[in-house]
């Protein structure tokens, strides 16, 4: 049994997110951890919000909340809207937590010790308009590197380049809009990534079979101008872990807190110990401490692309940095973009559909298997809601839907709500038995490596099988001179429906549980030998018509959902 630790990279606490957001990291990772619990593999599946920082300081302004009481709201909501769509983590962590809090303070100890950090007396951005220093979102104004208008201070999300807010051209207060910001003097904390960059790259070079995607953002930056650059992981906010040697103070760092970036990542540790702490598991170390164990675990990271940097050099750092035995990430899966109709989501303007309102309208499935098969793994993606309607309607209503249904109804009908002990197959039922083995295994190879769009490819194929089947048997005709040849047709294609079930869990967990339901049997035992999977139900074994899967949807909605999602939201 092999072990994997599966983390999705954690979202803002501030607002709801996108589906964009959720096909990027979430949903992905949850396909891969069920695949691998559905082969029997032991899976700890972490996520958690990322509460730290100028976006959740000025979300809770907006909100007009306390920070801590609007995180701990948002915290709920999102844990329940990841819940409505099935989101399967072992646990759904803080990084506010205690826990992280401890964890942060370890490491800039340790990193400290082994002089990997250096203070650095730096001028600051003062905005005198709003009273305050104004670090990293606070700010925004032109990209030094390609000079997008409306760069972060911590990141341009035109061309990925992590920034430090100091180097943005033209800067105005994101709070007030004041440009009559003036540089002050005060101290920070840099990391020495700088010191570790032949430690990173060589780490990165003896990975096997990443992405081009991953390897290729962490490669720019690991030699971007003079080298990988040292970050500066403090801030001059309220809000966030303060900063601390281990247990100790931080003499002149009174009153700052850590960069959430560099808290951030470290909650995917912390996530686990939050998960033993509340009696979920009793042992995170043989997840992460390869002198516990971990060295067995496989890791694999899930995330967009703008995330990339963070996790395959700064938290990377923190690790090797520590020279503690703590667990490397093996695998980093990363996807581009998605796009909402010709456009961009877009949270402030409400473009584009959110997680809540998504659920609102169609059940979790609908959404996820079309994410999941539009997954944007070798370019951005675009989502139209012609092309969903047409998914939706052709792939689950027409294929997989509609197989389930003529299978049971037509069953029912001739034979009654039993699986019909008759007759015997042929050839035609052999060529099936083969492809669908054929197809099940090419499925298996796609999703160990999480090739979501392939192995999305591959289940439709499986499910196109079964109605090419039913097509050119046509056990309705059969039946008419051959009863019992049709029965074994059926008590087949009754089976195939099992096998349907079992096999698209990952994608569409609610459908799956559905048919097994209908089937009257708890056998969803991963078909390592397909044809023994396609006798599970024996002749004789009791089932009922299930309710219908998928429906389909209808133009009028198209046009109502296409009008409502366009933008302005609140
Ligand atoms: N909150 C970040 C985002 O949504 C992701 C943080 S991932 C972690 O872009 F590594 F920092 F945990
Ligand atoms: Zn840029």
């Amino acid at each position: 049994m092999a072990r994997h630790l599966i983390t999705s990279a954690i979202p803002y606490i501030n607002g709801i997110k996108h589906l964009g957001n959720l096909v990027g990291s979430q949903l992905p990772a949850d396909l891969f951890a069920r695949y691998q619990r559905a082969r029997g593999n032991e899976v700890l599946f972490l996520c958690a919000t990322d509460e730290h920082g100028t976006p959740a300081e000025l979300a809770a302004a907006k909100a007009g909340k306390p920070v801590a009481e609007y995180c701990a709201e948002m915290h709920e909501v999102q844990s329940k809207i990841a819940e409505g769509f099935r989101l399967s983590f072992d646990h759904f962590g803080r990084s506010s937590s205690p826990q992280n809090h401890k964890l942060t303070q370890h490491f800039a100890g340790v990193l400290a010790e082994r002089g990997l950090i250096r203070e650095v007396s730096e001028t600051q951005m003062y905005s005198p308009t709003d009273g305050r220093y104004l670090p990293d979102r606070y700010i925004e104004g032109t990209c030094p590197n390609c000079g997008f208008e409306d760069a972060r201070g911590d990141q341009c999300d035109n061309c990925t380049k992590q920034l430090d807010p100091v180097e943005l051209i033209n800067p105005r207060s994101v709070i007030s809009g004041a440009t009559d910001l003036e540089m002050r003097e005060t101290k920070h904390l840099y990391l020495c990534q700088s010191q570790m960059k032949d430690q990173l790259e060589s780490w990165i070079d003896t990975r096997e079979g990443w992405p081009v995607l991953t390897t290729s953002i962490a490669k720019k930056w690991l030699n971007d101008g003079d080298g990988l650059q040292d970050r500066g992981i403090t801030r001059d906010l309220d809000w966030g872990i303060p900063v601390k040697k281990g247990e100790e103070d931080w003499p002149g760092m009174e009153g700052k807190v850590f960069y959430v970036w560099f808290d951030a990542p470290i909650e995917y540790i912390a996530c686990a110990q939050e998960w033993v702490d509340a009696g979920k598991g009793d042992d995170w170390t043989r997840w992460w401490r390869t002198d516990k164990g971990a060295e067995d675990v496989t890791y694999t990271q899930f995330m967009g692309k703008d995330n990339v940097p963070f996790h395959t050099l700064s938290f990377p750092a923190t690790i090797l940095g520590s020279g503690e035995p703590w667990k490397l990430v093996d695998y980093i899966k990363s996807f581009n973009y998605l796009n909402y109709d010709g456009g961009q989501f877009s949270t402030s303007r409400g473009r584009g559909v959110f997680m809540d309102q998504a659920l609102e309208i169609l059940p979790a499935d609908y959404w996820r298997w079309w994410l999941l098969s539009h997954a944007p793994e070798s370019s951005d993606a675009e989502f139209t809601w012609e092309n969903f309607q047409s998914s939706v309607n052709k792939d689950l209503a027409d294929v997989l839907g509609n197989f389930a249904s003529r299978v049971t109804k037509f069953c029912r009908s001739k034979f009654g709500e039993v699986v019909p002990e008759d007759g015997r197959t042929g050839e035609r039922e052999a060529q099936l038995v083969a492809d669908l083995t054929a197809k099940v295994r090419e499925y298996e190879e796609h999703m160990a490596h999480a090739e979501v769009r392939k192995s999305a490819t591959a289940l439709r194929a499986a499910w196109v099988l079964g109605n090419e089947y039913l097509q050119d048997a046509a056990p309705w005709s059969t039946f008419k001179t051959d009863p019992e040849t049709a029965a074994a047709q059926i008590r087949l294609a009754l089976n195939v429906i099992r096998l349907y079930a079992v096999i698209s869990q990952p994608f569409i967990p609610d459908a799956s549980a559905q048919l097994l339901q209908a089937l009257k049997t708890d056998d969803d035992s991963w078909p390592d030998d397909v044809p023994a999977a396609l006798t599970s139900l024996p002749a004789g074994h009791a089932f009922t018509v299930p309710d219908v899967t998928f429906r389909k949807i209808t133009d009028d909605e198209r046009e109502d959902w296409q009008a409502r999602f366009a933008g302005k939201r609140d």
